[in-house]
């Protein structure tokens, strides 16, 4: 990642305060119990909200249609929700559509809709495609919906009311289409298509404009110390751990007060600022309060509010990590317990833009390559550091090898009529593979099952921290071992006739679909519809599929697997299909002629 991503915009220059500022001190606003409450760590939360889960993606403008990038943060939060589910919790998972502001005002005028018609057209397909792709949100919020006006309605007049909200100037540079204010040392010359010379964010490329206004200031920068303290005191608050330290870094530096209204005759399309019609709430403050809306504020949102993780992109971090913190400690609430970070998809080493001509439709690749490989591929290769390239060719090698080939291909072997005649889940012999050694088996076969054995606990720290790659990566690695102990076997080869032959075989089919039950019941999160297809296959019902009913290959440890001697499920064709280049070649024509028709 290119350290000038990094690049935090702090906030604006307060140049003259038209209504003195009250005398202010954040940490008397705040009641001891409620300081003591926004830093407690996760282990000193009440048992109450022990297991309850909420999770939340950004919510997305709806200025363009969704591309890759914005699936990406939406599976990924898709996927801790599934897993939380899994083990039990009560999770709870938003995601929804930004509507107000600048960049969607400007939109909507020039697409020729009214804006509210130009936000439902957009956010309709957000909200299309995430239940295309399985993304199984709890709740879906607009930002123009009047439960959330009511929310950002009360936030406001809350930090009005505990004095910091002072209404001032603003005088600096403003980007609209990050919707950000930047300093000067953010801000860099560059020339526009035209030739002309305009100034440019460092850390985003957009163009930027100066902006003198009257409006209403947050005093952010109360709150600086706090944040170091909040952040000092809890270390995993934002991960990975490089994002965290950025953040402390970035607040080594001053932090000014923050613009946190528009005048009303620039910005119409927001929620207007409570007792001054000619003011409108800054999109920033008013997207943010989205995620209190969902816990249910300003009524009873505790239950959620007090187990709230966030999934954002990198560019968003200082919104969220400093903007956002600070306003929930300002109006005395807990601060998230986590935020998780990720980098960016990119396209021939270039951030996917519509005027470069480099957008991924996540849509119609995922007609092309299935949900559920698409959801693999971002999983599988998005990392959280750093950012990834993407090709469609990346994406056809990676399914084949370990979907369709290494996963699809066990499967098959193992339940083929050919070496599974009786179409059960066959019976373990310990004779042929004692757990103590001898029998049958090989040295190998005890350390394969030993991987599979821990494998459970490796993913789990994984999803944990979000670094779905590494539980994938683990997970591809115990499948290949377990085709590796099919084949060094071959059971194939042995004789059905031979009765110490046919228990041989029986165990090491049984030992394979074992392996098999585990590794669909840990990518539930990641391809629901193949591991539904996996498990079934397999005769697992449903209530047998939680991360509490793993418990592998018990047989090994001398106890009932009440998987044995059960009858398959149906077969319901090849776990995943290969993926032709020809698929690629007709998508790639179509592609092209889509650019050049433009
Ligand atoms: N509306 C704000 C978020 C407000 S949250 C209170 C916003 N919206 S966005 O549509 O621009 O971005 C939404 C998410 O998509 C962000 O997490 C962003 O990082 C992510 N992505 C946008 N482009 C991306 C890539 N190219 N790759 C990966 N994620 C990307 O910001």
């Amino acid at each position: 990642m290119k350290t000038s991503l990094l690049f935090v915009s702090t906030g604006c220059k307060a140049v003259r305060t038209l209504t003195k500022s009250p005398v202010f001190s954040p940490v008397t606003a705040l009641s001891r119990h409620q300081r003591i409450a926004v830093w407690r760590s996760s282990s000193t939360r009440s048992c109450e909200d022990d297991k309850s889960y909420y999770v939340t993606t950004p919510i997305f403008y709806v200025n363009a249609s969704p591309h890759l990038g914005h699936l990406y943060s939406a599976v990924i939060a898709d996927c801790v929700h599934r897993y939380k589910l899994l083990q039990g919790f009560n999770s709870k998972f938003a995601t929804g559509t930004d509507e107000h502001g600048l960049k969607i005002q400007q939109a909507a005028e020039a697409s020729g809709k009214d804006p509210l018609t130009f936000c439902t057209d957009v956010s309709e397909r957000y909200k299309h495609l995430f239940d295309s792709c399985d993304i199984s949100y709890t709740d879906y919020i607009r930002t123009t919906e009047q439960r959330h006006r009511a929310a950002v309605t009360h936030f406001w007049s809350v930090l009005a009311d505990k004095g910091l909200i002072y209404k001032g100037s603003y005088e600096g540079w403003y980007s609209t289409q990050d919707e950000s204010f930047l300093t000067e040392s953010q801000v860099a010359d560059a020339l526009d298509s035209s030739g002309r010379e305009i100034k440019v964010s460092l850390e985003s490329g957009h163009k930027v404009e100066w902006m003198t206004e009257e409006n209403y200031m947050f005093r952010l920068s109360a709150f600086r110390s706090q944040l170091l303290q909040w952040l000092r005191g809890n270390p995993r608050a934002i991960q990975p751990e490089r994002f965290h330290h950025a953040v402390l870094q970035w607040l080594q530096e001053d932090l000014p007060d923050l613009s946190v209204s528009r005048q009303r005759s620039r910005l119409q399309w927001g929620v207007p600022v409570p007792a001054d019609a000619e003011q409108t709430i800054y999109v920033w403050l008013d997207a943010l309060v989205n995620y209190l809306t969902v816990a249910g504020y300003p009524d009873d949102h505790n239950k959620w509010w007090n187990t709230a993780h966030h999934i954002v992109g990198k560019d968003i971090l200082k919104f969220h990590a400093i903007y956002w913190p600070a306003f929930l400690l300002g109006a005395g609430l807990p601060l998230p317990r986590t935020i998780y970070v990720h980098s960016h998809w990119t396209v021939g080493g270039k951030k996917m833009s519509k005027s470069l001509g480099n957008v991924v439709d996540p849509l119609e690749r995922s007609q092309t390559f299935t949900t559920d490989g698409m959801r693999y591929f971002l999983l599988r290769q998005g990392v959280p550091d750093s950012d990834c390239d993407y090709t469609d060719d990346k994406v056809i090698k990676l399914l084949n090898a370990e979907l369709a080939d290494s996963l699809g291909g066990l499967l098959n072997r193992c339940t083929a009529p050919a070496l599974n005649p009786a179409q059960v889940y066959p019976s373990f012999c310990p004779r042929c593979f004692p757990s103590e050694g001898g029998g049958r088996a090989a040295v190998e076969d005890h350390h394969m099952l030993e991987a599979v054995r821990s494998l459970q606990a490796a993913v789990e720290q994984h999803y944990e921290s979000m670094n779905v790659y590494k539980a994938l990566e683990a997970i591809a690695a115990c499948v290949r071992k377990t085709n590796g102990f099919v084949q060094r076997h071959a059971p194939w080869k042995l004789d059905g006739r031979d009765s110490e032959d046919q228990r041989w075989l029986d165990t090491i089919i049984h030992v394979s679909l074992e392996c098999l039950r585990i590794y669909g019941t840990l990518l539930q999160p990641i391809v629901p519809q193949i591991s539904n297809k996996l498990l079934s296959r397999l005769g697992v019902r449903p209530d047998e599929r939680r991360w509490a009913d793993v418990n592998f290959l018990p047989r090994y440890r001398g106890m009932d697997c009440p998987f044995e001697g059960r009858a398959l499920g149906p077969d319901c064709g090849v776990l995943f299909s290969r993926l032709e280049s020809l698929n690629l070649d007709k998508r790639k024509t179509k592609t092209t002629k889509t650019r050049n028709s433009k």
